[in-house]
């Protein structure tokens, strides 16, 4: 049987590419789309990609009237939780690629899911290597007491620190603190140079022409280091693959889950 998509989202930079993606695979067929600027177009003829026939919406609101299974969010955090509730209460399950979803939100949103038994997968970052940072990061925190992040993004980045980095300092401080040998409070000159505390870990923005989107997280302890790299290109390409892993697995879960380590088995 097809899974029915509908993507909101579907001329943005990640969505795009992952409507390309989901034309592509075999078991999925995308029925309708969400764009303000192309509403009533076929996503084709938005995208010059004559593969593409699923139909522009203005709002989600207007392209759930194509039944789906599953409902993707790829727009804004302003319109994303409204377009989540909204999908959830027309039955489908829902996968989130956009950033900036509260936790206030997300337990709203468990809320309803629980209630119609559907599921929500929410992933910050859909790059299959930098999940794997992120779950060799976490077995790295259980051995190793000490570590901090440095964040990397383009000029024109004005996110600070990203979203895959503040999900990333959350998920390490759920396994532990990281320790600190001295608080940037403590330092001897600007206490700046010590980069941000997120969520207990120092985290370290670099903001320069000539990166797109990267993380190291850097592990230390008397005498050796260790040093964990994501590195993401200027295309949207990365994140697809992930995506349709999201969409195929969404249907098995119910209520909230965060991360594709939630279906991914490792
Ligand atoms: N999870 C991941 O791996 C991942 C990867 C990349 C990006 N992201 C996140 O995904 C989100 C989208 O990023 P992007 O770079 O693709 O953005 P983008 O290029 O600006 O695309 C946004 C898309 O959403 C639509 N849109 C925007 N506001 C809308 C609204 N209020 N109602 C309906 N449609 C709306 C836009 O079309 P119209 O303007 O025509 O409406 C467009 O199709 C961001 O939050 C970004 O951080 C996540």
């Amino acid at each position: 049987m097809s899974l029915k998509v509908c993507l909101a989202g579907a001329t943005g930079w990640a969505g795009s590419e992952l409507a390309r993606g989901i034309a592509a695979a075999s078991e999925l067929t995308l029925v309708a789309g969400v764009s303000r600027n192309h509403a009533g177009k076929l996503l084709g003829e938005a995208l010059s990609d004559s593969r593409l026939t699923a139909r522009l919406y203005a709002s989600a609101a207007e392209a759930l009237v194509e039944p789906c299974h599953v409902f993707v969010e790829y727009t804004k955090p302003a319109s994303a939780k409204a377009n989540v509730l909204l999908a959830l209460q027309h039955g489908a399950h829902v996968v989130v690629g956009t950033s900036g979803l509260t936790e206030a939100d997300f337990a709203e949103i468990d809320t309803v899911a629980r209630e119609r038994q559907r599921g929500v997968l929410a992933c910050g970052n859909f790059a299959l290597t930098a999940v794997l940072l992120q779950k060799f990061a976490e077995s790295a925190a259980k051995v190793l007491s000490h570590w901090e992040i440095v964040d990397y993004g383009s000029a024109t980045k004005a996110d600070v620190p990203s979203g895959t980095v503040r999900e990333l300092a959350s998920r390490l401080s759920r396994v532990r603190e990281p320790q600190v040998t001295i608080a940037p409070a403590q330092a001897i000159g600007p206490p700046e140079s010590r980069g941000a505390t997120v969520a207990g870990t120092q985290v370290h923005s670099v903001r320069l022409p000539g990166h797109v989107l990267g993380v190291d997280v850097i592990f230390g302890m008397p005498d050796q280091t260790l040093t964990l790299r994501h590195q993401a290109g200027s295309s949207a390409r990365p994140y697809v693959d992930g995506a349709l892993l999201a969409i195929r697995k969404v249907s098995g879960l119910v209520g909230v889950h965060r991360g594709l380590d939630r279906v991914l088995e490792l």
